[in-house]
């Protein structure tokens, strides 16, 4: 190493050791970003401000008033000519910018309140309560933190989340749930788990597979519940509610409020995804995009940050089979000689470890791919 190099890295490498000390003493607060809130900052500290490129590039992106489709699955029982222009729409939408938002879904607008409420009285609970739930164990079924990258991402995001696990153990008991969210929690779990089914059926069939297909791989098995919390945020120019990722999964649910932020990329556009009064947004996840040799697309999505909160959402991903383990690959009906396979092999567990090592902005859907 030159002397040059050496004196340009120090400034930096001491930055990131006031980097590292800040994000400690954050994470000691247990309290989150509500907490910081709740203190009465009115500038967001340093450690959830964007790059400067980051925010620079901002401008670059054009806003675009496009909608994600909205798929009604009203009748598609009964009514077999529209069964098939629901899969056509699916197949469609999960090609094209792998979202969209169902209507008549099943679920009732009594459950999606309960949740959206429930989680609101979780993170607005007493804080020595909820300290008691914060940590980083990756084996705890449920836990609370802020920012699941928070040592690894270079801003940390305006959020803060509860998260709830079906991954190794398919059930959850009911005393293992925070008191103030649990009944509407297990009714939520129940119903969002029947509604995954029904998707993972629509979509195989819309990939031209037999009906039971997804499911008999066990893509809807394992599922982790994100119960977010964005704060109002009192600089939202200056940071993110979730920096843009794509996500871990093969399906993810999306249950959100009324205030919005929500935005998914499609041909370098921000496209916000619109709160729809007693809907779900659906969106394809890595895993569908590998095993469908991506066919099926797991679009890039953020949340924006907004003087007005707080905003709240849940995402159940549905992550498939854990234990025991279960190698996946892409699907052998769907693959040719003119569409060859594009990605290896892996089990779950291998890409979510992936996942956690890195930030969530870094996809880690090339470090699957087959060697060309
Ligand atoms: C996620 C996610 C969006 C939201 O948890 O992966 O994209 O609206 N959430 O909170
Ligand atoms: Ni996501």
């Amino acid at each position: 190493m030159n002397m040059s190099t050496l004196k340009e890295s120090l400034p930096e490498s001491a930055e990131n050791n006031d980097r590292v000390k800040e994000l400690k003493a954050f994470e000691e607060t247990k309290s989150g970003v509500k907490g910081l809130v709740d203190s009465g900052i009115s500038k967001i500290p340093k450690i959830f401000i964007r790059p400067h490129d980051e925010l620079a590039n901002e401008s670059n992106h054009v806003r675009s008033n496009i909608q994600v489709p909205i798929i009604d699955l009203r009748g598609f029982k009964t009514d077999d000519d529209h069964r098939k222009k629901i899969i056509n729409d699916l197949k469609q939408a999960s090609k094209d910018c792998g979202f969209f938002q169902v209507l008549n879904h099943g679920i009732p607008l009594s459950v999606l309140d309960g949740m959206i409420d429930g989680i609101r009285r979780f993170h607005e609970q007493d804080a020595e309560i909820k300290k008691e739930f914060y940590s980083r164990d990756r084996i705890k079924k449920v836990k609370y933190a802020s920012n699941i990258d928070l040592y690894r991402s270079s801003a940390a995001n305006w959020r803060d989340t509860l998260t709830i696990s079906l991954l190794v153990s398919d059930r959850v008991e009911p005393d293992e749930l925070p008191e103030v969210c649990r009944s509407s929690t297990i009714e939520y779990i129940d119903q969002v788990t029947k509604l995954g089914e029904l998707l993972f059926e629509l979509l195989a069939e819309a990939l031209d597979l037999k009906r039971e297909h997804l499911v008999a791989m066990g893509c809807g098995g394992g599922r982790t519940f994100v119960c977010h919390y964005y704060p109002a945020c009192p600089e939202p120019e200056l940071t993110m509610g979730t920096s843009k990722h794509t996500d871990p999964a093969f399906l993810t649910i999306l249950l959100q409020d009324q205030i919005g932020g929500l935005q998914v990329l499609k041909n370098n556009q921000w496209i916000d995804v619109q709160p729809l009064a007693g809907s779900l947004v659906v969106n394809i996840g890595d895993l569908l995009q590998i095993i469908s040799n991506d066919e099926f697309k797991s679009a890039e999505h953020r949340v924006v940050a907004n003087r007005v909160g707080p905003r709240i959402s849940t995402a159940c991903f549905f992550t498939g089979i854990v234990v025991p383990p279960k190698i996946y690959g892409p699907i052998e009906e769907l693959i040719t000689e003119e569409n060859p396979p594009i990605y290896k092999d892996f089990t779950v567990s291998d890409y979510i470890s992936k996942f956690f090592s890195k930030a969530i902005d870094k996809s880690s859907l090339d470090d699957f791919k087959l060697q060309v």
